[in-house]
């Protein structure tokens, strides 16, 4: 069995390969002229590795899985799985339909941190991995606080910050009178600490950039951001350094100038 990587995750893929002791596969993906994308893989069994960080992205990976006879996706960043559920009244369940398109063609689906319980229960195939380990041991031995923009990651943010040996803790909301609310960590003093903010996605920033925006008025000496899947959507890496971001940590899972943490050891012990 060989590792095809995808053109979402060449270098995440190639680091798998060679953690696992792997060879890559050979496979084409080109794009024709009017946008469509052709994608042959000159193998019967594989590994896929590629994330859904675009349609592109997803339309590649089911192609790739398509052609394979036994086929395993390494899907690092499960895009699609913040739609986990009907909102709105019509609205399609986007990661249920993904979770049918890897899953009839793939044996086993491996993915990091998906976003949600909800979106994982859309798998009956599904290994989600945590990187959050990965993300606190880049912190470790350096004076930081860790915070979680809320309580929903606040998991996220405990797990990171005891493989980082440093203090956590979570923004909360608590409403001072009927027209203002107050957003404070819940029990440290974040006054003259470097802090950083700890989520599992930073999408468009807005979350990070508002809670470095707080943490700042707290009187934080410096906010940085770590996160697992580093979409920034939007120019969001402009919109956390005008926001005062002093740097931003991510991982592989999408690969960008801020992937400073490989996840291809997790994946290779996981495939
Ligand atoms: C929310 O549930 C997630 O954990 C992230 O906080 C969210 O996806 C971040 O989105 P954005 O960067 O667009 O604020």
């Amino acid at each position: 069995m060989k590792i095809i990587p995808c053109p979402s995750s060449p270098l995440l893929a190639r680091r798998v390969a060679e953690a696992a002791g792997i060879e890559i596969g050979g496979a084409v993906f080109k794009k024709f002229p009017d946008g469509e994308l052709y994608v042959r893989v000159m193998e019967k069994e594989g590994v896929v590795v590629g994330s859904i960080n675009s349609n592109e992205d997803l339309v590649a990976l089911i192609f790739a899985l398509d052609v394979l006879e036994n086929a395993k996706a390494v899907v690092p960043y499960m895009g699609y799985a913040r739609q986990d559920k009907v909102f709105q009244e019509g609205e399609a369940v986007s990661i249920k339909i993904v979770a049918e398109m890897l899953e009839s063609r793939a044996d086993e689906v491996v993915t990091v941190n998906i976003h949600s319980s909800d979106a994982a229960s859309h798998f009956s195939k599904l290994k989600n991995l945590d990187a959050m380990p990965l993300v606190g041991e880049y912190f470790a031995g350096k004076d930081v606080v860790m915070i979680s923009p809320d309580k929903g990651s606040m998991e996220r943010v405990k797990t990171a910050a005891k493989h980082a040996g440093c203090e956590w803790d979570y923004m909360e909301k608590r409403r001072i009178d009927a027209t203002t609310v107050e957003i404070t960590p819940k029990t440290i003093d974040v006054e003259g600490r470097d802090v950083v903010i700890v989520d599992d996605i930073i999408s468009t920033g807005g979350t990070v950039a508002e809670t470095a925006r707080i943490l700042y008025g707290l009187g934080a000496k410096s906010v940085s951001a770590a996160c697992v899947h580093a979409v920034l959507a939007e120019n969001a890496a402009i919109k956390l350094f005008n926001a005062g971001i002093k740097d931003i940590i991510s991982t592989d899972t999408v690969e960008c100038a801020f992937s400073r943490i490989s996840v291809a050891e997790l994946i290779a012990e996981n495939i």
